[in-house]
């Protein structure tokens, strides 16, 4: 183990940083790309501590691979675009045997000698091209259109299997690698799991929740390498399988041995893949991995069928769009087929009714599926969906199986159809369509149990109101047992309305007995006291006002400065709050006209909660910028923060792109040349930082 001393000399320092970045990049080479780790993460952890704190002391010691950069560290702000070297071509796709066939045809026509293929799984994610310069990575670019891409280096040298730093090796001084970014299925739940949380926090309906969420890891992959900042990527942990080398020097004869020498320099090379000679051996590769596929941890979406030789690739060459010695064989989106038992309606937090298919339960995609979304009326009108009808389900992109049709030939005799619900099911309110929506409501808000359950459950939030001393489980006992009925009673509970209470837990599939212990109940009710200090603009936010989501609670907050101010504005007034427009306004005001509602803030008040911006004296707020909009480009002295925030309090608006309509361009050191032109070419007024801080003395 090696023990930090506090103050190293140089020489030393440079000793030992060497000595812990090879060690440290040797061991994430174990874990990630051989999944043979020899070191606890514990004492990983440590030594990685170690060479940061060295780091910090002697900045100019840091190599340029380092492990701790893998964590997260500088921000692109805009990505660069880069002409691709070899352009990033796609490959034809084919979907059935015979077409399978007629490739292997065509390739027999030109090729008369003895030649064989190479199999390889067909990775569903984001296609990569990374370049070396004497074994180090100098560029990561997305495909982009093809002929250029974007830059993205920053978040690539997140990805803990791609090497930074190639091992010794006969690779040529220059080349580029291709492959494709991932995320595995495990990471994608989770991730998009929490991801739902925030935006329930947020105060997001049903409709606009699954609207924002990731679809598949894919997706999920793909907006994680496009965020500016490499630290909110390492945090979304991407993974990378290299599939095809280019170089101007030659590397091996085969495709097969370039893979091979790929993994020996340190690449992560996905071991699934087989040299074929006949189509019958293609063939059965493909039915292996079809159903293989559900047992992987990775998505897959086919099968890539390439020449193995490379003169024999040259001799077949080029269409203007994909090479003719590969192609790909896509699978067959899995579906099965199962009979609908009845149609449930679930009600979320703001009413909105979302109908659910309850099923059969049927193995899909390695998973019993016994519930499909049905997503909202016109849906079941479109499938024309019977009682008892025979559906198939299918597991496309989407997290939750979807019905994509029906099997009338089974479909019995008499069966009747589908009818959507008039009620709702939980508090028996008539439900509502509004016009130009394909949503049902129940409008029952201030009485329908699920509703107000959510409401407390988006109140008590982490972004929120965060007393998480309580949760979902005992939000909706404490409700259910009537000690509870809006977030304001939470402020009068007592040792007497909560110890030993006992309330049942979980769905229709298991239900558990759950009793509030002294110890809980102690910490129930320091959570609820502690919240009484949440900001102002949090205690908005947790209010739930439909549409008045984190961001527009803190506008609303830093503009009226009270809840007596924000309750008594008109809807001209709240429009003229930058951003906020007519549609949040009216439910600002239909929310304070409420009876209900009144009474409960009044009763907040009472309990203490904070209704009242504090005022920062150190900030001096003017309006000298105001309708200018800039965009900060670059480094500078200040930090990128510090000057948009310099923007804001002096009442201009920072904007994210050039566009004709942006008033002053702040250039900064190493800003983009793309930018630079763009905004000289729109005549844009470019300023330097000193000049922007004049404009606000
Ligand atoms: S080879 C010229 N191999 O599928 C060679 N591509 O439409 C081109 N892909 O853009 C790529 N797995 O993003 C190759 N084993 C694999 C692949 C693969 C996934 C992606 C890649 C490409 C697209 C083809």
């Amino acid at each position: 183990m090696i023990i930090f001393t506090a103050h190293m000399n140089e020489i030393d320092a440079k000793i030992k940083i060497d000595e812990l970045t090879k060690q440290l990049n040797e061991h994430n080479y174990n874990y990630y790309t051989l999944s043979q780790p020899n070191i606890s993460d514990f004492d990983f952890d440590l030594q990685l501590k170690e060479l940061e704190k060295l780091e910090a002391e002697f900045p100019h010691l840091i190599h340029d691979d380092s492990p701790t950069k893998k964590v997260g560290g500088a921000i692109t702000k805009e990505f660069e675009t880069i002409k691709h070297k070899y352009p990033m071509l796609s490959l034809g796709n084919t979907y059935s045997e015979d077409e399978l066939k007629d490739f292997d045809t065509r390739i027999r026509k030109i090729i008369i000698e003895d030649f064989e293929y190479v199999c390889e799984l067909k990775f569903d994610g984001l296609a990569i091209g990374l370049t070396y310069k004497n074994g180090k990575l100098i560029r990561a670019v997305t495909r982009g259109d093809g002929v250029q891409g974007d830059d993205v280096t920053n978040n690539v040298k997140t990805i803990k299997s791609i090497p930074q730093q190639l091992k010794p090796g006969d690779y040529p001084d220059e080349f580029e690698i291709r492959g494709e970014i991932f995320m595995h299925r495990k990471t994608f739940d989770k991730l998009n799991d929490d991801y739902r949380k925030e935006l329930e926090a947020k105060g997001l309906d049903e409709e606009e929740i699954r609207e924002k969420l990731y679809k598949n890891p894919r997706n999920f992959a793909s907006g994680t390498l496009k965020m500016q900042d490499s630290k909110e990527v390492a945090k979304r942990p991407l993974d990378c399988f290299l599939y095809f080398i280019y170089s101007d020097v030659s590397i091996a004869e085969t495709h097969f041995d370039s893979l091979k020498k790929a993994e020996s320099w340190g690449f992560q090379v996905s071991d699934q893949y087989k040299k074929c000679k006949t189509l019958d051996e293609i063939f059965a590769f493909i039915n292996k991995y079809d159903i293989e596929r559900t047992n992987l941890s990775y998505e897959i979406d086919g099968v890539v069928i390439k020449v193995n030789n490379y003169h024999q690739q040259q001799e077949l060459g080029f269409t203007a769009k994909n090479p003719r010695w590969a192609i790909s064989y896509k699978f067959k989106s899995q579906s099965a087929l199962t009979v609908l038992q009845k149609v449930t309606y679930q009600v979320g937090r703001t009413g909105a009714i979302t109908p659910v298919a309850n099923l059969k339960p049927v193995q899909l995609a390695g998973t019993t599926v016994k519930r499909a979304s049905l997503y909202n009326a016109d849906e079941i009108d479109r499938l024309d969906l019977h009682e008892h009808d025979w559906v198939f389900v299918e597991k496309g992109g989407e997290i939750i199986p979807k019905i994509t049709g029906v099997d009338i030939s089974k479909r019995q005799l008499f069966s009747a159809k589908i009818l959507y619900a008039i009620h709702c099911p939980e508090c028996g309110a008539a439900l509502i369509r509004k016009e130009g929506e394909v949503v049902h409501y129940c409008p029952n808000e201030n009485v329908c149990p699920p509703q107000l359950k959510g409401k407390i459950e988006h109140f008590i939030g982490r972004k929120a109101m965060n007393i998480d001393s309580l949760g979902a489980e005992t939000i909706s006992g404490l409700y259910d047992k009537g000690v509870i009925k809006n977030y304001a009673d939470l402020y009068e509970l007592n040792d007497e309305k909560l110890i030993g209470l006992e309330f049942t837990v979980g769905d229709d599939d298991e239900k558990k007995k759950r009793s509030l212990q002294a110890k809980s109940v102690e910490n129930i009710l320091k959570g609820i006291n502690l919240s009484k200090k949440i900001p102002f603009e949090r205690v908005l936010f947790a209010l739930g006002i439909r549409m008045v989501g984190e961001t527009v609670a803190k506008k609303l907050a830093q503009h009226f400065y009270t809840i007596d101010k924000i309750a008594n504005a008109t809807i001209e007034e709240l429009i003229n709050v930058h951003e906020i427009g007519e549609k949040i306004a009216e439910q600002v005001v239909k929310f304070f006209a409420d009876e209900n509602n009144k009474l409960i803030i009044e009763k907040l008040k009472t309990a203490g909660l904070q209704f009242e911006m504090v005022h920062d004296e150190s900030i001096v707020r003017t309006d000298k910028l105001l309708g200018q909009t800039f965009l900060v480009s670059g480094t500078f002295i200040r930090s990128r923060d510090e000057l948009k925030k310099l923007i804001e309090v002096n009442g201009g608006r920072n904007v994210s792109g050039v566009a004709k309509s942006l008033n002053y361009l702040i250039a900064g050191d190493k800003m983009g040349p793309e930018k630079l032109k763009k905004a000289t070419d729109l005549n844009i007024k470019i300023i330097s930082e000193e000049e922007f801080m004049q404009m606000i003395q």
